[in-house]
């Protein structure tokens, strides 16, 4: 047994493990909608990404719901107020921010066909940072499978593209982004007026402080991480 503790057997284990590691550093993609309606899950609402790689481009028109097989060939029917989540084909592995959009679709177009361009999202939630020690930002979705929210109440009811954005921040400078579009009807909607309405992309700058940060090299100066994008929507 002492042998496994020579050096070079030390290496040999250190290599396995960060091969391992490399193994699971795999990406990750928001393939499956939770509903009250759709309990166990359904993939069909949504806008299939092609791969599970990341984006790395923030001003391509695939950041507006990725690069995907097609239009989903479902709607998910939503009650407003209700509790959704986002599941995903494997865990978020990479530290970063993430956040939920809801499109508005425009009139003459369903939920089925809209693309998503026009300055007709805005952000219902997103997550930041959960805790700041001096040598790393730990990240609220970090190793989820799953991201959860509620439909404000006060959303009128409609059509809409429910957007997933997870950013992976991994390699300073060149920001990851993992995206998704479900497709939408939200009914027993509120009177809630929706803004800023943005425009995606163009949600947000390639030099956002938020997404150009170092993690191993922060700085608690710099105060709290702010989730690139507009603020979420009150209701
Ligand atoms: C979208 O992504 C695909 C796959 O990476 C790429 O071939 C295509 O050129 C991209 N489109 C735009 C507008 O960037
Ligand atoms: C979302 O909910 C599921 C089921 O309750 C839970 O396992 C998961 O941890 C939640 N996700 C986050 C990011 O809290």
């Amino acid at each position: 047994m002492t042998k496994l503790r020579t050096p070079s057997l030390g290496l040999a284990f250190l290599v396995l493990n960060l091969l391992s590691i490399q193994a699971v550093l795999a990406h990750y993609r928001f393939d499956t909608l939770i509903t009250p309606d759709l309990p166990t899950g359904s993939k069909s609402v949504i806008r299939q990404p092609h791969s599970w790689n990341p984006m790395l481009d923030s001003t391509s028109k695939n950041m507006t719901c990725n690069f995907h097989s097609g239009l989903a060939p479902e709607i998910a029917v939503i009650k407003a107020g209700s509790d959704i989540s986002f599941k995903l084909d494997n865990e978020i592995f990479h530290p970063g921010p993430g956040a939920l959009y809801l499109g508005a679709v425009p009139e003459g177009e369903s939920a089925g066909t809209w693309d998503g361009s026009g300055a007709r999202w805005v952000k219902i939630k997103d997550w930041g940072v959960r805790e700041y020690t001096p040598t790393f930002w730990y990240f609220e979705l970090t190793r989820t499978w799953q991201v959860n929210a509620t439909i404000p109440a006060a959303v009128p009811s409609g059509e809409y593209l429910l957007r997933a954005e997870h950013i992976g921040l991994i390699d300073p400078g060149k920001p990851q982004f993992y995206v998704s579009c479900a497709q939408v009807k939200i009914v027993d909607g509120g009177e809630g007026k929706l803004g800023p309405f943005v425009e995606i992309p163009g949600h947000f700058l390639p030099t956002d402080p938020g997404l150009q940060l170092n993690l191993l090299q922060h700085d608690l100066g710099m105060g709290p991480y702010r989730v690139p994008g507009p603020d979420p929507w009150e209701g």
